[in-house]
């Protein structure tokens, strides 16, 4: 089963980028996950192009780019040409989703949308063909830090159900408040990737914190998959008796 680790730069140290996207390559993270915040769409204000393009020069790991912007319909070309690998649009502030979907595909990059916690996820089943990546998210997105929202775990078994249904795949990742706890309720839920902030960064070791979190999510999908084969386990000789 699939299982990505990413970082968000969210929570790291901004006078050191470069270096703490290197830190997270050699750390094992599979993709590094850039919030870009309008102070709009969220209170927020974080970067923009000139730092996804300084990112690129700077590591090899694959950048995914998460728009907390009102007016991606617009500009999701500027994150395309510095270099974003995976381009995350919120279906709250997109007016064509559509449209922007099938754009970032056809610049070859891999589409995402993101679902904050109130948005009924219906708001996906009319495009789960156009997207790589649906990014549930476990906090009402704005800042790093905050809690795991607990009923993200219905959300996120309910978004793989509906991708099972359709017959597709796209990574489902899980924003906001992951540590190794929630990592595990998160994978068990059907979980494929982790974007994980403030327990990595503020983390002593971040490269141990980033460890664990992974252990503890592949060792709940471990657990579900035996869970799974023991369900279709063919009868023992026991309960022939
Ligand atoms: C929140 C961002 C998250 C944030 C996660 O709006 O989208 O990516 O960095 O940070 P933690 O892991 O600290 O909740
Ligand atoms: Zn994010």
């Amino acid at each position: 089963m699939t299982l990505l680790i990413a970082p968000s730069l969210l929570s790291c140290d901004f006078s050191r980028l470069g270096e703490e996207a290197r830190l997270m390559e050699r750390a094992g993270a599979d993709l590094l996950h850039l919030d870009i915040m309008d102070g709009h769409f969220v209170e927020n204000l974080t970067f923009g192009p000139p730092v996804i393009k300084a990112l690129k020069a700077a590591t090899k790991l694959p950048l995914d780019a998460h728009l907390m912007i009102t007016n991606a319909d617009h500009c999701v070309d500027w994150y395309l040409d510095a270099g974003a690998d995976y381009v995350t649009v919120h279906v709250e502030a997109c007016r064509h989703l559509d449209r922007v979907l099938n754009h970032i595909r056809e610049r070859g990059a891999k589409a995402g949308i993101s679902l904050n916690p109130a948005t009924p996820l219906d708001f996906a089943e009319e495009v789960l063909e156009l997207v790589d990546m649906i990014l549930i998210m476990s906090v009402n997105p704005g800042f790093g830090g905050q809690g795991f929202i607990e009923r993200s775990t219905g959300r996120i078994a309910e978004i793989d159900e509906m991708c099972r249904f359709a017959g597709v795949e796209p990574l489902i990742s899980v924003d906001g408040g992951i540590n190794a706890r929630t990592a595990a309720l998160a994978a068990a839920a059907g979980a494929t990737c982790l974007v994980a902030g403030n327990a990595v960064f503020a983390a002593d070791d971040p490269a141990a914190a980033l460890a664990a979190i992974r252990a503890s999510a592949l060792a709940a999908q471990l657990e579900c998959e035996e869970e799974i084969a023991g369900n279709f386990a063919p009868f023992s000789s026991d309960e022939s008796l």
